[in-house]
């Protein structure tokens, strides 16, 4: 009889937050990008509450200068919190940004070297554990939701995943795509990673969106990893060296996905979170046919 072996429980999440933001000038120029609301919740939230949702304990922030708004969301608020109390106001608006004490480590990112350099930049913290990897550019809507559905695949095969999900060929040269092995379900093997290819090279249109689970092993290969693609110390070149030597499958995520770092994902996603919500939906059908006239 077999047995599934033990693994260690994905506790830890890093956020790389530091990016400028500049697609979203002016509205980004003091406040972060993650900070912009979709409806009434910034990006960021999205991405801790679906951290959450996957049993993720700690939060590790690589942040930058200019970032501070972002940890000041996940603290007490002492003045509003108070307010809301003596008016006797709702306060369980303001629940998802409670965390518990020590759960929220942020570390500085001082140089924007890439998001490889981002990742490496948490070492210290990740330690010997797996850990898991949210971009949230990337709002993934999904019951369970992505990080959720990551973390039940890898219960079963362990190692390395990654959420990917098909593009249209021609908009492959934006991403990390996979070459694809063998599918079972919604798990497929992954047999080679290329960072941004140009669209002959491209070896599939599955690209990765924003999800990762890696084993502690990653930090060993950023360590010292040159430049790749757009110069950049890129992920994907460390994900791909370490194919091989670990399991590593893609989960097609099934849900939905908005490209919350372009404007035009940024609208489709506002507007499809408000036809969600019970609250606003009919009324913002409404208004969307009015405005088509
Ligand atoms: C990053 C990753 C890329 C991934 C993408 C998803 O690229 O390097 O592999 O497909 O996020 O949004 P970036 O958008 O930072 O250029």
């Amino acid at each position: 009889m077999t047995q599934t072996p033990l693994r260690k429980p994905i506790r830890k999440a890093v956020f790389p937050v530091a990016g400028l933001g500049t697609r979203f000038l002016p509205a980004t120029k003091a406040i972060p990008k993650e900070m912009l609301p979709i409806i009434d919740r910034p990006l960021i939230q999205y991405a801790v509450d679906e951290a959450r949702e996957a049993g993720i304990e700690q939060m590790i922030f690589i942040t930058g200068r200019g970032k501070t708004a972002l940890i000041d969301h996940f603290d007490m608020a002492f003045e509003l919190e108070t307010t809301l109390r003596d008016r006797e106001k709702d306060m369980s608006v303001l629940e998802p940004t409670w965390l518990r004490p020590g759960n929220l480590v942020t570390v500085r990112q001082q140089v924007p070297l890439g998001l490889g350099h981002a990742i490496w930049c948490a070492r210290g913290i990740v330690g010997d554990e797996p850990f898991a990897i949210f971009l949230p550019d990337e709002l993934m809507i999904g019951s369970p939701g992505c990080m959720k559905q990551m973390v039940d695949a890898y219960n079963e095969v362990g190692g390395n995943l990654i959420s990917v999900l098909e593009v249209p060929h021609e908009e492959v040269s934006s991403y990390g795509v996979i070459d694809p092995g063998k599918a079972d379900g919604a798990l497929t093997e992954v047999k080679g990673l290329v960072e941004k290819p140009k669209l002959e090279d491209a070896p599939s249109n599955l690209i990765i969106s924003g999800r990762y689970i890696l084993q502690p092993e990653v930090m060993q290969v950023l360590d010292g990893q040159g430049k790749g693609a757009g110069g950049e110390i890129q992920l994907t070149d460390a994900m791909a060296r370490m194919i091989g030597t670990q399991p590593f499958h893609a989960v097609t995520f099934a849900g939905k996905r908005y490209d919350c770092g372009s404007k035009i994902g940024f609208v489709e996603a506002t507007l499809a979170m408000a036809l969600e919500r019970e609250d606003m939906a009919d009324e913002v059908r409404a208004m969307a046919k009015r405005l088509l006239g």
